[in-house]
């Protein structure tokens, strides 16, 4: 049984986001995580991940391991305490670390794979639901907009703990992504947030007040079709982010590189400290605005329309 789950970025909001403020978030097709679960001829659960050189049987691992916790709560939604000889294989074209929800994409092809294996393919909404009880495992207090906007595969207007709201898109646009390669994972800057966030919660709770204005914007921007707003407030959130000391001297460097080379708006997205950045372009000016990324340190660049 075959399940793929894409890459997301957050286009508005991260952070806030923890803090009940809504956010925006697009999923992106171009990268994924892919899983099949077949029959094994072997006794046991066995893992096979090349790309992080895992290969293992579940019981072999800790129950608290990103993917063993995985499958054991897909055994477990199943009273499941004898489960069949069987195998997971898992790749990802996701770079880890690095904001584009990897760790959730994989957990949610899992869940949908090993479900329909045992032939009871849940619904999106309850792999939703297990894919943010795992995120909790793994990331400390996150919002859930990862595991959201990667289920649905569809853009999302997130507000923690409320149902799933998506938006449309009046007129497509193109966002151009560059990573800094530099791994950086969410639960440390999200941790660090909230660390601030405790010896100063007037300011931060304006910082965050400030970020939900501008996400409202955007939606309303993306769906009356003039996504060339969105640029300035992409530049707006930044600097909020960088005031809650998210942003990164390599991230700063590839936003500035990205407005040099003609990008309307650039911000860090996801996490922070690392990771990823977006930019918005006019289609014609992505490949110069990639090419200038590149130029100044990314590892990658993905161009991707938003539509
Ligand atoms: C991570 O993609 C987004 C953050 O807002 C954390 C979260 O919402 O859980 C930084």
């Amino acid at each position: 049984m075959k399940s793929s789950a894409p890459g997301k970025v957050i286009l508005f909001g991260e952070h806030a986001v923890v803090y009940n403020r809504p956010a925006l978030a697009v999923p992106v097709t171009q990268v994924h995580a892919d899983v099949e679960v077949l029959d094994s001829p072997r006794k046991g659960v066995w893992i096979n991940a090349p790309d992080i050189n895992l290969h293992a049987e579940l019981n072999s691992l800790p129950s608290d391991h990103p993917i063993a916790s995985v499958i054991l709560k897909v055994f477990q939604r199943f009273d499941i305490s004898q489960p069949p000889a069987l195998n997971v294989s898992i790749t990802s074209t996701i770079p880890v670390a690095s904001g584009l929800g990897s760790g959730a994409a994989v957990s949610i092809a899992i869940i949908r794979s090993l479900s329909s294996f045992l032939i009871h393919p849940l619904p999106d909404k309850e792999i939703n639901s297990i894919a943010y009880e795992i995120e909790k495992l793994h990331h400390g207090t996150p919002s859930g907009i990862d595991n959201t906007v990667i289920t649905y595969s569809r853009p999302v207007y997130f507000i923690k703990g409320e149902p799933i709201e998506t938006f449309t898109v009046g007129k497509p646009f193109t966002i151009v992504i560059g990573d800094t390669g530099i791994s950086a994972p969410t639960k440390e800057s999200v941790g660090d947030v909230r660390r601030l966030w405790l010896h100063d919660q007037s300011n931060f709770e304006n910082i965050f007040d400030e970020i939900a204005q501008i996400v409202l914007i955007a939606r309303r921007s993306i769906e009356s079709g003039k996504p060339e707003m969105l640029g300035e407030l992409m530049d707006q959130n930044h600097a909020f982010l960088q005031s809650l000391t998210v942003s990164s001297p390599e991230l700063d460097k590839l936003v500035e590189a990205a407005r040099n080379a003609g990008a309307l708006g650039a911000k860090l997205s996801g996490g922070g400290r690392g990771g990823n950045m977006i930019a918005l372009t006019e289609q014609p000016t992505a490949e110069s605005v990639a090419n200038a990324l590149m130029s100044a340190g990314a590892k990658r660049t993905i161009i991707t329309e938003i539509n």
